[in-house]
């Protein structure tokens, strides 16, 4: 930021106070942010710390920057706006020249959310939100430390793109007690969540054009992860079995995989079938397609033992596994895997590698460690406890205060449930001034691909204490009610 011209006419003091000035003006330096001291300033740009000390001096005495206890030297916080230019992005850019910019076609497939999003906030009924004061922060950060106190030089070099062959093993095992997967460790591969997967599997099944059955009402994120690959989304309806497979062979047989929730279906909350899980199989078998499984949040059962998976079921590899981190331990880990069918596993490995390397390698073995010793297994049980006591006052409050207003779905299992509601109700109008209240219930409708069978909200438990939700039920039927 400063260039030093020593054969300028132009005192050294100077050109420093000037060109400090004129980013500060500009907008490129903002207020509160830290600048070099004289002495590292000085070493920087090859001069004597008098010039240096000469122009701090000045602009601290003209208030441009302040000197804080303890926080150094920063741009001063009461420069009054209009002597900065900090212009939003658009702005800034309005005062390029014009000329053609081109984008890419997929760029703008996913649609663009309203704004004012129901997506964004965190409170009452926040989908996805988890009970993070619950997470045993103190013995995650001993297991931190430590790796710290004895650090591995593979932790802090690149990691092997499939993941930490700990985390993977520790998956492998956990996966077939508790979810009845058919899989071993060299299977398993680490990724940052499930938008990821989708995203390296898609790369690896499908070209742009190929038909991918979803589910409809399904999960939007994972939709749009999808649709930006190119693919042709065959929205395929789900009852109360589960998807539909009869109609999704109608609307399209050659499709080359189907992705579907069938533990817990996103958002409506159904378990599907046995005969349902076989008749897919079979159709995947039949046309040579490949099924997606999204296990996004089986680990929370209320009122039966876990449902086993799809891919347990599947004796002919054509299942690809999903999982994820982000309900039963925090969203923001971004960890998750996908247990990849063997003559897959070398396509995968090779997308991955041209994708980004790998994950990060440090949090997966904190992880491997946490599983291992038994406080994975420990967090799960408490939190199924806390989770089903919310989701009871959850239902009663429900039930209470919207009677029959209102139909309750998928309330068995995970963190969220549906309620349906009259047609003709605007859903997103009302989440989007329900956000306006902090109340963060989903819009049903944006769960739809095409045509919206019903209105309704999904509505998260997961961060919600019980001795909120009846007040905030009662808000919710205000909204509801006041035109
Ligand atoms: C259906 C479904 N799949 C997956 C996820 C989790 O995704 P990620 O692993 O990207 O956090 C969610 C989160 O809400 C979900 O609803």
């Amino acid at each position: 930021m400063i260039a030093i011209d020593r054969r300028a006419p132009k005192a050294l003091h100077r050109q420093i106070y000037d060109a400090y000035r004129a980013a500060i003006l500009e907008g490129r330096l903002r207020p509160r942010q830290r600048i070099p001291s004289t002495r590292v300033l000085a070493s920087e740009i090859g001069v004597s710390r008098f010039p240096v000390l000469n122009a701090y001096a000045q602009l601290l005495a003209e208030g441009y920057l302040e000197s804080r206890v303890g926080a150094g030297t920063v741009v001063s916080r009461s420069l009054p706006d209009q002597f900065t230019r900090s212009e939003p992005t658009d702005a800034r850019l309005a005062a390029t020249r014009p000329g053609p910019r081109l984008l890419a076609r997929r760029a703008s497939i996913p649609p663009r959310r309203e704004v004012s999003s129901w997506l964004r906030g965190w409170g009452a009924f926040g989908v996805g939100q988890v009970a993070f004061d619950q997470f045993p922060l103190h013995v995650w950060s001993k297991l931190v430390a430590r790796r710290c106190r004895k650090p591995d030089a593979k932790s802090f070099h690149y990691g092997d793109p499939m993941g930490s062959a700990g985390l993977r093993e520790t998956v492998a095992i956990y996966l077939r007690t508790a979810r009845s997967l058919r899989c071993e460790a060299e299977q398993v591969m680490i990724v940052s969540g499930s938008q990821q997967a989708l995203a390296i599997a898609g790369r690896v099944l499908f070209d742009p054009g190929s038909q991918v059955w979803v589910e409809e009402p399904g999960y939007f994120l994972a939709r749009d992860a999808f649709a930006l690959t190119g693919f042709h989304l065959v929205p395929v309806p789900v009852d109360m079995e589960g998807l539909d497979v009869t109609a999704g062979i109608q609307r399209c047989r050659k499709a080359r995989a189907a992705l579907v929730t069938p533990s817990h279906q996103f958002p409506l909350g159904v378990t599907m079938s046995a005969s349902r899980r076989f008749q897919l199989l079979e159709w995947a078998q039949n046309t040579g397609s490949r099924i997606i499984e999204d296990d996004y949040d089986s680990e929370y059962r209320y009122e039966s033992l876990p449902i086993a998976s799809l891919q347990g079921l599947d004796a002919n590899a054509r299942v690809i596994y999903i999982g994820t981190f982000s309900k039963v331990l925090f969203p923001s880990l971004r960890l998750g895997y996908v247990v990849i069918p063997p003559d897959l596993l070398d396509r995968f490995l090779e997308v991955r590698r041209a994708m980004d390397l790998g994950p990060p390698t440090f949090h997966q073995e904190v992880l491997a460690d946490f599983i291992a010793e038994g406080h994975f297994a420990r967090h799960i049980r408490r939190m199924r406890l806390l989770y089903r006591e919310r989701r009871s006052a959850l239902v009663d409050s429900i039930r209470q205060e919207l009677g029959t207003m209102v139909e309750v779905l998928g309330c068995e299992a995970g963190m969220h449930l549906t309620v349906t509601l009259p047609r003709g109700t605007r859903d997103r109008e009302v989440a989007a001034r329900a956000a306006r209240q902090n109340l963060w219930v989903w819009p049903l409708s944006a769960s739809y691909h095409g045509e919206v069978a019903r209105p309704g909200f999904i509505l998260g438990f997961g961060s919600t204490a019980v001795a909120e939700i009846p007040g905030a039920i009662r808000q919710l039927r205000t909204l509801l009610t006041v035109k």
